[in-house]
């Protein structure tokens, strides 16, 4: 018997993040971001001067590299990410990593590994899970399955404060709905486990609605289901 699922997908940007974080505070669950996961193991790739279609290295590289995910104590705060004991909270955020990771994620075998690791830790469930394939494919039997979408012009503004928040260097408001246009195009678009919606997914369009409000109606679902 395992505790609980939520389970929640949706393109980049659409604030499965922060909304993930506020619903599994209030619930109590663990939060588990999945996409720190290919993020991680993109940087690692790059780091080590892989070519982003050498896909029997990176195959590798995915299925003996160690990732160690803990949720950070600060609810605005990403989790904190390390992959063979190296600290890369910040360097999976960079816009290198973010343009090479949809590549990475399109890898059957680097799906396979970091699917496992993710089922196993999820057995005893307990966790609220952000991801792209996570109610279709890694937690099919989800209790609670979200799928969260936002406008491309939404989600560009939302990244754009995220990068300030960061202070990272500015990026234009048309150079974020590029790229973001490009991520969705290339995360449906793939052979393995697409982004898609999953057919029991409640969908929440989230334009003009705070982090709050969309952790609100996820917390009340919650609790009328379970
Ligand atoms: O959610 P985030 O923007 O950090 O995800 C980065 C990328 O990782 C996505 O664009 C997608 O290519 C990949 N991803 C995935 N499956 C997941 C989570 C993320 O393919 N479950």
């Amino acid at each position: 018997d395992r505790q609980p699922i939520i389970a929640i997908d949706g393109p980049a940007g659409a604030g499965k993040s922060t909304v993930a974080r506020q619903v599994a505070a209030q619930i109590g669950l663990v939060y588990l971001d999945t996409g720190a996961m290919y993020r991680a193991v993109t940087w690692l790739v790059l780091q080590q001067g892989i070519a982003i279609d050498d896909d029997c290295a990176i195959a590798q590289l995915a299925s003996q590299c160690k990732i160690e995910l803990t949720p950070s104590e600060d609810l605005q705060s990403p989790v904190r990410v390390w992959i063979n004991d190296t600290d890369v909270t910040q360097a999976i955020r960079t816009i290198e990593v973010t343009s090479q990771v949809s590549a990475i994620a399109a890898q059957s075998a680097v799906r396979q590994a970091l699917v496992k690791q993710q089922q196993s830790w999820g057995k005893k469930g307990g966790l609220v899970a952000e991801g792209r394939d996570i109610g279709s494919h890694v937690f099919p039997d989800a209790e609670i399955k979200i799928f969260l979408t936002a406008s491309v012009s939404e989600r560009a503004r939302r990244r754009q404060q995220d990068f300030k928040k960061q202070g990272q260097p500015e990026v234009s408001l048309e150079q974020l709905e590029r790229d973001i246009a490009e991520r969705d195009w290339k995360d449906s678009t793939r052979k393995v486990s697409p982004l898609q919606k999953a057919p029991d997914a409640i969908e929440i369009q989230t334009d003009g609605l705070s982090v709050s409000e969309v952790a609100a109606q996820i917390v009340d679902y919650y609790h009328q289901r379970l």
